[in-house]
């Protein structure tokens, strides 16, 4: 306890403890978290399936009623402990918690193993626009390099990249990323949705987006996949907000930068969707999007880009390049939950903890780089299952066992925000956990299927 109050009188974080460097480089690294291919393809997917700009507003709704909720306790138990997920919980709500904090580095270790793969096709995409133009038989290109050597070969160089600037730390390796990747990104996304306005054909493609069909919204199945894309779009559920708070200091006001951060992360999922819609109706590939969200993402798109000749290949270029700024702010952040807690925990030196987390989970990923249904069973177990698990216990254990949660969640915000934080705490207590019953309900019974046609191959 003395620990924490020195923090306190100081203002820093705990002592000895890496902090960020400045709140905009706190935020560029937690936007760089939850801006990813979560984003780019799986939000345009959901917008497609469920009822265009109908389950936009749904999935709005339930960003700020519950992704921000979930988000402001994750920061107030990285900020208070000061420690990654297993510590954290071990100090906050009691040695029983301990145990779901290993359960979410597992999340995390699971979650990167097979993202590396993905982030490592997005890799090859970009260098594709780079050096050549895009295959016109896109189909048959990806599935040349969709699984054995070729994706192995990409999945460690993104592994090899993540562990590097892992293993400098916050302030010189993951703040530094961010801090430019995350700028770029959005001017390059800004960029592309003012040209696809220039497309002919494309209006169809923003009416599909942007006009509500209400009747395909009301179903548990919305609610659910709307529900865990929150989450896993927010990077929300297995403690990497958590950790990324245990380096702020006491002035960091948790609301607003929650609220910040869901803003910036839907923002550039919205910007993608008046790219990606325009895009796909002017060159005819209507019904891409709702088949699978990699097919349309690697093959659809690609293709498209092929047919446009040389501004297909620049605009490729740009796209792609985008998306791996993404992923790889992304990736860093799920290697840091693993690489934090080997640190806390063992007092191991986080080059070394980087080097050894990193390798491990590239030899997991190579199930998924080796088999697309392994990667595909593994997202929905990670997506569906651990991290709205997650999000339950996060949501109980700061509502019901964290002392004084509001006092720690008002340190650093305005008197009048802090006058909010009841309804906060039950937000925590009585709307976010039936909801995450219920979607659970809906997705368990499903990766259970999942699991089934993977092992028996039918
Ligand atoms: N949010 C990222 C995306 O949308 C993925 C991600 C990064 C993530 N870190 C996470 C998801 C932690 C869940 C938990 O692509």
């Amino acid at each position: 306890m003395s620990d924490l109050q020195t923090a306190t009188s100081s203002g820093s974080a705990a002592p000895g403890r890496e902090q960020w460097t400045s709140r905009f480089g706190f935020l560029m690294a937690a936007v760089g978290s939850a801006v990813g291919l979560g984003n780019m393809w799986r939000f345009a997917y959901i917008a497609s399936e469920h009822g265009g700009a109908a389950a936009v507003l749904l999935y709005v709704l339930l960003v700020f009623a519950v992704g921000v909720p979930v988000m402001i306790a994750e920061l107030a138990l990285g900020r208070s402990s000061g420690l990654s997920p297993i510590g954290a919980m071990r100090q906050q709500l009691g040695r029983a918690w301990a145990p779901f904090g290993v359960l979410f580095i597992l999340a995390g270790a699971l979650i990167l193993s097979y993202y590396a793969v993905i982030a490592g096709w997005v890799l090859r995409y970009a260098i594709v626009g780079l050096t050549s133009s895009f295959p016109a038989d896109a189909g048959t290109y990806f599935g040349s390099i969709a699984a054995g050597g070729p994706a192995i070969v990409f999945q460690i160089v993104i592994m090899a990249v993540t562990t590097l600037v892992v293993a400098r730390g916050i302030g010189s390796g993951i703040e530094r990323l961010s801090s430019f990747m995350m700028p770029a990104l959005f001017l390059i996304l800004v960029g592309l949705a003012i040209w696809a306005m220039t497309l002919p054909g494309g209006g169809e493609g923003y009416a599909y987006y942007l006009i509500p069909r209400f009747e395909e919204l009301f179903s548990l199945e919305t609610l659910a996949a709307s529900t865990s894309q929150a989450f896993f779009s927010l990077s929300l559920g297995m403690g990497a907000m958590l950790t990324f708070a245990s380096y702020l200091p006491r002035t960091a006001n948790l609301p607003k930068d929650s609220t910040t951060i869901a803003l910036a992360d839907f923002s550039v999922a919205f910007i993608a969707g008046l790219v990606v819609f325009p895009v796909i109706y002017a060159l005819g590939l209507q019904g891409a999007v709702g088949e699978s969200t990699l097919g349309a993402l690697f093959i659809s798109l690609p293709g498209g880009f092929a047919e446009m000749g040389s501004v297909g290949r620049v605009v490729g270029l740009f796209f792609f390049t985008a998306l791996l700024f993404g992923a790889l702010t992304s990736t860093v952040s799920l290697l840091e939950v693993v690489v934090a807690s080997m640190v806390d925990e063992t007092k191991m030196q986080r080059p070394l903890a980087a080097l050894v987390a990193g390798g491990l989970i590239t030899l997991v990923g190579l199930w998924s780089a080796l088999d697309t249904n392994a990667l595909g069973f593994l997202d929905a177990v990670a997506n569906n299952v651990m991290l709205p698990l997650g999000g339950l216990v996060i949501a109980m254990g700061v509502a019901w066992k964290m002392p004084d949660a509001r006092a720690q969640v008002s340190e650093g915000t305005s008197p009048r925000v802090a006058r909010l934080l009841g309804g906060w705490l039950w937000t925590l207590r009585i709307v976010v956990p039936p909801l995450l019953i219920i979607v659970l309900y809906e997705t368990i019974p499903a990766a259970i299927e999942a699991a089934r046609v993977l092992f028996s191959g039918n």
